[in-house]
C-alpha cells in the first residue's frame, strides 16, 4: 500500500486499511476519537531493535527520529504509516488515543518517549519546544504550583484551546502522553471537535473571526515576541479551523475582549465536549486545527503527581492547511 499524499481519501474508515501489529476501534467516549492498540510483541521488538539509540541519540540527531519511525512501521509491515497519515487529516476523526501495550510503568519513561517519537515521525516532524529546548517536553504536575500559566495548576480546569498560537511554526498535531500518575482523581483530558461545537458557525461568520489579534506568552514559554493572527482560518478545503487560547490572546479593545469572552463561555459550556482518561503509557494524538483540548480539574492530594510528555509538530505526508509555512 502506498502512502497517500495531498489527495487523501475523505472519511476513510479503519476497515479500509490492512493492519498488521495493531488494531483500531472507536473510543467509548467518541466515535471521532480512535483507539490504536499496538501489539505488545511489536512494542517489545521495537524497543529491542532501537536499543542502540537512547533518547540522547534522538535528541542529538534529528534523522534518527525518522529511523525509529521506520523501524516501527517495518514491524507493522508498512501498514501503520498509511493509516496514521490519513487518520490525522481526516476531518471526521483526526484524533487518536495510542496505546503501546505493555509500556505502562514510569520506569519505562524513556521507552515511552521513544515510542511516541516514532509514531509522531510517521506523520510529520516535531517542532523545537522552547520550554524544554528539545523536540519534546516532559513536565510534572504536583499539588503545589508556582508557574505562570495554568499548564501545571492542578485544581482548576484548563480551558479548551489550540496549541502553537503564539509561535511562528505550524502546529498541525499535538501529542500528549501520560508518563506517570499517582494519587490522581479527576484530571481527564477534555476535547472538542470543531464540527461538534454548537455555536461554531455563529463565531466563524462574525466579522472579528478573521481579524488579526495579538498573541503573547508568559515568560516560562521562552517566546520573545508577539504573534498576530486571527482566531479562525479555513483549511485546504475551505472548512473552519481555529488557532485560539484564552490565556495568551491580547484583545486590543472592548469589542474584541467581549467577543472572546463570549466565545470562551460558549466553548466551555458545549455539551459535546469529550472527557476521557488517558492511561499511563498512552498518548493522545490530535489534529490541532480542528480539535480543541484542555484538562479537567483534579482533586487536591498532598502526594499527587502526574508526569506528561508533549510533542507538537507539522505534517509532512498530508496536509490540512492551504499554505503551510514549513518546507
Ligand atoms: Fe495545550
Amino acid at each position: 500500500m502506498t502512502v497517500l499524499a495531498d489527495t487523501h481519501r475523505a472519511h476513510a474508515s479503519p476497515s479500509d486499511y490492512p493492519m498488521t501489529g495493531f488494531s483500531v476501534s472507536p473510543t467509548p467516549q467518541s466515535s471521532r476519537l480512535l483507539q490504536v492498540d499496538v501489539d505488545a510483541a511489536v512494542v517489545d521488538e521495537f524497543l529491542a531493535a532501537t536499543v542502540a539509540w537512547p533518547m540522547q541519540a534522538l535528541e542529538y540527531k534529528s534523522f534518527l527520529r525518522f529511523r525509529v519511525a521506520r523501524v516501527l512501521d517495518d514491524l507493522c509491515q508498512g501498514t501503520l504509516r498509511p493509516f496514521l497519515v490519513d487518520a490525522m487529516v481526516d476531518r471526521s476523526t483526526g484524533g487518536l488515543v495510542v496505546n503501546p501495550q505493555g509500556l505502562d510503568q514510569v520506569k519505562d519513561a524513556d521507552d515511552m518517549v521513544k515510542f511516541a517519537t516514532a509514531v509522531a515521525h510517521l506523520i510529520g516532524r516535531s517542532n523545537h519546544d522552547a520550554m524544554s529546548g528539545q523536540y519534546y517536553a516532559r513536565f510534572v504536575v504536583q499539588n503545589v504550583d508556582n508557574s505562570d500559566s495554568y499548564l501545571r495548576a492542578p485544581h482548576r480546569v484548563m480551558e479548551l484551546h489550540n496549541d502553537g498560537t503564539f509561535v511562528e511554526q505550524d502546529t498541525d498535531y499535538v501529542l500528549m502522553m501520560k508518563i506517570d500518575e499517582q494519587n490522581m482523581r479527576g484530571g481527564n483530558s477534555l476535547l472538542l471537535h470543531l464540527d461538534d461545537w454548537e455555536d461554531m458557525a455563529q463565531y466563524f461568520r462574525h466579522p472579528l473571526a478573521s481579524r488579526p489579534m495579538r498573541w503573547a506568552a508568559p515568560p516560562s514559554k521562552n517566546v520573545g515576541k508577539d504573534i498576530w493572527h486571527p482566531v479562525f482560518d479555513v483549511d485546504n478545503e475551505g472548512r473552519p479551523i481555529m488557532s485560539y487560547i484564552d490565556q495568551f490572546v491580547q484583545p486590543r479593545d472592548y469589542q474584541e475582549g467581549n467577543w472572546l469572552a463570549d466565545m470562551s463561555e460558549s466553548l466551555e459550556f458545549s455539551a459535546n465536549k469529550v472527557s476521557l482518561p488517558v492511561p499511563t503509557g498512552s498518548f493522545l494524538l490530535i489534529n490541532n486545527h480542528f480539535w480543541l483540548h484542555g484538562r479537567d480539574r483534579f482533586e487536591p492530594h498532598s502526594e499527587l503527581r502526574r508526569e506528561l510528555m508533549r510533542q507538537r509538530g507539522y505534517f509532512t505526508a498530508a496536509r490540512t492547511l492551504r499554505n503551510p509555512r514549513q518546507q
